[in-house]
């Protein structure tokens, strides 16, 4: 059994954030499923929104981040996010990001803030088309030299371990399946941060890398921990179209369109105005939806992004990586347009947190993408998940220093998590069902849904959920069967959240319900283990 004062599960910008700080306080343990660079955090291309321009205003940008939300952000927790991000976003600079600075001579000092879809001023602080991987690297090597965090990579969090005396009653820690030896062993700490991340991999088209299976969110859930709005599935509208199924759909950016790419059919026809005022620079669920009414009524597989506005040369200069992608696969930028499709991109709801990142059990926070702080409401502005990532994750860390001295260890005696078992499941058995799942949830909790078809989703889920349970409790697990364990459920909470809204708001397109209705959907749907629903 390990003990540490702070268990971190999580390597991406929630976490390594958090664990720089809490790391003053007291000794931290991160875990992390894969390779220590393997989050979201480390393909974030677009930037971090934040207010640096001198003809920009705090104002500005909450009122853009609640317009994105549609009704359902909460002003307060939205001006806390946009008021203390400069100063986060100074402090990664100091832990040695390097952010891209205009070029001009002029100019020198000043950071090269980028444009994305919903935003009413230049406010995207970047590194190039590289922004997550320069923020994770440099994290990364700041904690190197830190003596009081440990990190454990291949190690998966499988569930929050709990003492659940009346009076006791907290997080004590987390029981970790380690790869190699696949053993399961309880950590022991004062404080547990989820900062697991999202579950775009729950969809067959997606932006996110493999991690992204919603185990922070279901480990939640589990141990009792309401979530909430979790049938607000952001979808990107531009990630690159290709033949084939991919694990994750390489993304052209939004900064794309924020420096003047268009979007237009196969047949050479521009179609945003018809959907609004700023065209192919709208917010994401209304330019992600026009792309999918497009294409159903064309029958082509993809719509255009025409980049000839932007020049070969600024192209190339301004997003290295993505030109040369697309030059790998034989689309140059200048000569011909990029062909491109939504892709499931972003959780917006997720564990329940106040304002510092807690949630309701004693001694368990969440932040970034794992959790659901009320930012986005039914949209996610673009850019502003890093940001909330930031933010939140300082919050927790401020709160449990205060806390801190008064929480010691549960004098609980975590039991065994179960023995070694011989059998270990086929895997065929594993990966069958997390392509059912992803086409399941691609073909009947997409864009544009009905309630029919998530009625008999959800049948199909909760079949596949009880399978799942039956494997899971019968037999040795391993990394591929706990996220199984994991998107089975996260995907039940999503159809059911989405049944439960009747209304389209932001993300949430419902054809029985084709409106908005603020006299009873302006608020979140919350669920909790146990809920009759
Ligand atoms: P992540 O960075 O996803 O990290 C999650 C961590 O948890 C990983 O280390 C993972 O291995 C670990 N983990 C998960 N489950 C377990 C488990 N059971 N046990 C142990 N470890 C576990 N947002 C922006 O604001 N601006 C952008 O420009 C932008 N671009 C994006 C581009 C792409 C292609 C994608 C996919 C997302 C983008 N986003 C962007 C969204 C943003 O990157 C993420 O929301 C953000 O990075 C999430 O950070 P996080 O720390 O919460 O989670
Ligand atoms: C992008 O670069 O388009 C992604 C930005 C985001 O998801 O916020």
């Amino acid at each position: 059994m390990i003990k540490c004062d702070f268990l971190v599960i999580g390597s991406g910008i929630a976490g390594l954030t958090f664990a720089l700080k809490a790391a003053k306080e007291g000794t931290v343990l991160i875990v992390t499923k894969k390779e220590k660079s393997d989050a979201n955090t480390n393909y974030a291309q677009g930037g971090i929104a934040s207010v640096f321009s001198p003809d920009d205003s705090f104002d500005l940008h909450i009122e853009d981040t609640l317009k994105a939300g549609d009704g359902l952000s909460k002003t307060g927790v939205v001006e806390i996010m946009v008021r203390e991000g400069p100063h986060l976003v100074q402090e990664l600079m100091d832990f040695g990001v390097q952010f891209s600075k205009k070029v001009s001579r002029r100019a020198k000092k000043a950071l090269d803030l980028g444009m994305e879809g919903g935003h009413s001023k230049r406010r995207i602080v970047h590194s190039k088309d590289l922004t997550g991987k320069t923020i994770e690297t440099a994290l990364l090597n700041a904690l190197k030299a830190d003596k009081n965090i440990e990190m454990l990579e291949n190690h998966v969090a499988v569930d929050l371990t709990i003492d659940s005396r009346k009076e006791h009653k907290r997080c004590c820690g987390a029981y970790i399946y380690e790869n190699k030896s696949w053993n399961v062993n309880p950590v022991v700490s004062r404080m547990t941060l989820l900062a697991t991340g999202g579950a775009g991999q729950l969809y067959l088209h997606t932006t996110n890398p493999s991690i992204a299976t919603g185990d922070g969110t279901a480990m939640a859930f589990r141990a009792g921990v309401p979530v909430a709005n979790m049938e607000f599935i952001q979808f990107h509208p531009t990630s690159l179209y290709e033949r084939g199924e991919t694990e994750r759909a390489f993304l052209i950016s939004e900064a794309v369109r924020g420096e003047g790419a268009f979007l237009r059919t196969v047949d050479g026809k521009t179609f945003m105005e018809k959907y609004h005022p700023r065209k192919s620079l709208a917010p994401r669920d209304i330019v992600a939806r026009a792309i999918d009414t497009e294409i159903k009524k064309s029958g082509d597989k993809y719509v255009l992004l025409d980049t000839s506005p932007i020049g070969r040369r600024r192209f190339k200069n301004r997003f290295p990586t993505i030109y040369n992608v697309l030059v790998d696969r034989g689309i140059f930028p200048q000569n011909k347009s990029i062909p491109v499709v939504p892709a499931a991109h972003y959780l917006c709801g997720g564990i329940a947190t106040d304002s510092d990142a807690k949630t309701t059990l004693k001694g368990l926070y969440a932040a970034g993408e794992a959790a659901y702080t009320g930012v986005h409401g039914a949209n996610r502005l673009a850019s502003n998940s890093l940001l909330e990532a930031l933010v939140f994750s300082e919050r927790a860390f401020r709160d449990a220093q205060r806390k801190l001295p008064n929480l010691t260890f549960s004098t609980r005696k975590v039991p065994m998590f179960m023995r070694k078992r011989k059998k270990r499941a086929e895997k065929m058995i594993v990966v069958h069902n997390r392509e059912i799942i992803k086409k399941i949830m691609w073909d009947y909790v997409g864009i544009v849904r009905r309630e029919s078809r998530l009625i008999e989703a959800l049948k199909r889920v909760i079949t596949i959920k009880e399978e799942v349970e039956r494997i899971f409790s019968s037999t040795q697990i391993f990394t591929e069967l706990i996220e199984l364990r994991n998107m089975a459920q996260v995907a039940e909470l999503i159809i059911r959240s989405a049944l439960m809204r009747k209304e389209s708001r932001g993300l949430h397109f419902i054809v029985d319900y084709p409106h908005r209705d603020d006299r009873y959907w302006k608020k979140d749907t919350i669920i909790t283990r146990g809920d009759r629903i």
